[in-house]
């Protein structure tokens, strides 16, 4: 049960996106083309909206994100805003 709730809030706070997995992600999938402070100047949900358009095709972009989850969205707009 103590195991269960563990699970339950940090599942709740992994949500709100996870710079260090963030930074991962950008070093392998993203740092070719962008500097990490690219983005620096908004905060994490501007960042975050602007990557949901950008998976749902909304706006081009190459490589497509289509494949980033709603997880790794929150995470790369966390470490985008230095959070
Ligand atoms: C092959 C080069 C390339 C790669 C790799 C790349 N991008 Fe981009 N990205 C661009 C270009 C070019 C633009 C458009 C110019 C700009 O806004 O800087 C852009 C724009 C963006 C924007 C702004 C969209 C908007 O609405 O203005 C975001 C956010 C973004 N990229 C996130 C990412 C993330 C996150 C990754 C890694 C998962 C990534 N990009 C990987 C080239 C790339």
């Amino acid at each position: 049960m103590v195991f269960m709730c563990w699970l339950l809030v940090s599942t709740i706070v992994h949500a709100e996106g996870d710079a260090n997995l963030g930074q991962e992600i950008f070093l392998e999938d993203c740092e070719r083309c962008h500097y990490n402070d690219d983005f620096a100047t908004q905060d994490a949900a501007t960042t975050a909206e602007q990557l949901r358009a950008l998976k749902a095709g909304d706006e081009d972009h190459r490589p497509d994100l289509a494949g980033l989850s709603l997880q790794e969205i929150a995470d790369l707009a966390a470490f985008f805003a230095g959070e």
